[in-house]
């Protein structure tokens, strides 16, 4: 670590044995849910869904969407767009949403109305990070990773305008400085 790197919330130990818990837990779950398929919200979930998918010890497919709320900086426009849609249909098929970071609730609640709509067998949410004191918009979590405080966390997939994504650990920094 140099002195230019965020400083550590959450160790990348820690988000390991987090992300195995969940994985079990996932597994217990859907073991008599199938077909299952993960849907990644890119680009923030890309490693913890590599990491979730591959310790889930049953048959599932995984799916990208892409949807963007953010700009460039660290400040919700309040708007959410969709990016890039799946590849495939969803209908009749179990679905759990694996997002990195649930803030104000507003991308997920533009998602699950977007993927309700296409009629899953079932339509469940994970995220491995949520910011409670930021919510505004409610939206059951079925599984969640680490309660945080308002901070902008970077890491292990989360970016401050595109950067730190490939960081081991969940780190921390100043937006605006
Ligand atoms: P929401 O719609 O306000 O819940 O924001 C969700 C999206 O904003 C997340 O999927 C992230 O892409 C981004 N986001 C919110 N808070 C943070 C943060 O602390 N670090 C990095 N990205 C964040
Ligand atoms: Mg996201």
């Amino acid at each position: 670590m140099t002195a230019l790197d965020p400083a550590v919330l959450i160790p990348a130990e820690v988000i390991g044995r987090k992300v195995t818990e969940l994985a079990d837990r996932i597994a217990r779950d859907y073991t008599a849910r199938q077909p299952l398929l993960l849907i990644g919200v890119l680009k923030g979930s890309f490693i913890f869904l590599a990491d979730l998918s591959r310790r889930i010890p049953l048959p599932h497919r995984v799916d990208f969407i892409a949807l963007s709320s953010y700009g460039a900086k660290a400040r919700s426009s309040g708007e959410v767009r969709l990016v890039m849609d799946l590849r495939q249909p969803i209908e009749g098929m179990h679905v759990l949403i694996v997002e990195d970071i649930v803030d104000t609730g507003r991308t997920l609640a533009y998602l699950t109305h977007l993927l309700g709509a296409r009629k899953p067998a079932s339509l469940k949410i994970c995220t491995l990070v949520h910011k409670p004191s930021r919510r505004e918009v409610e939206v059951p979590l079925d599984y969640v990773g680490f309660d945080i405080p308002d901070k902008w966390v970077v890491g292990y997939g989360l970016d401050y305008a595109d950067q730190y994504r490939t960081l081991p650990y969940i780190g921390y920094v100043e937006p605006g400085n």
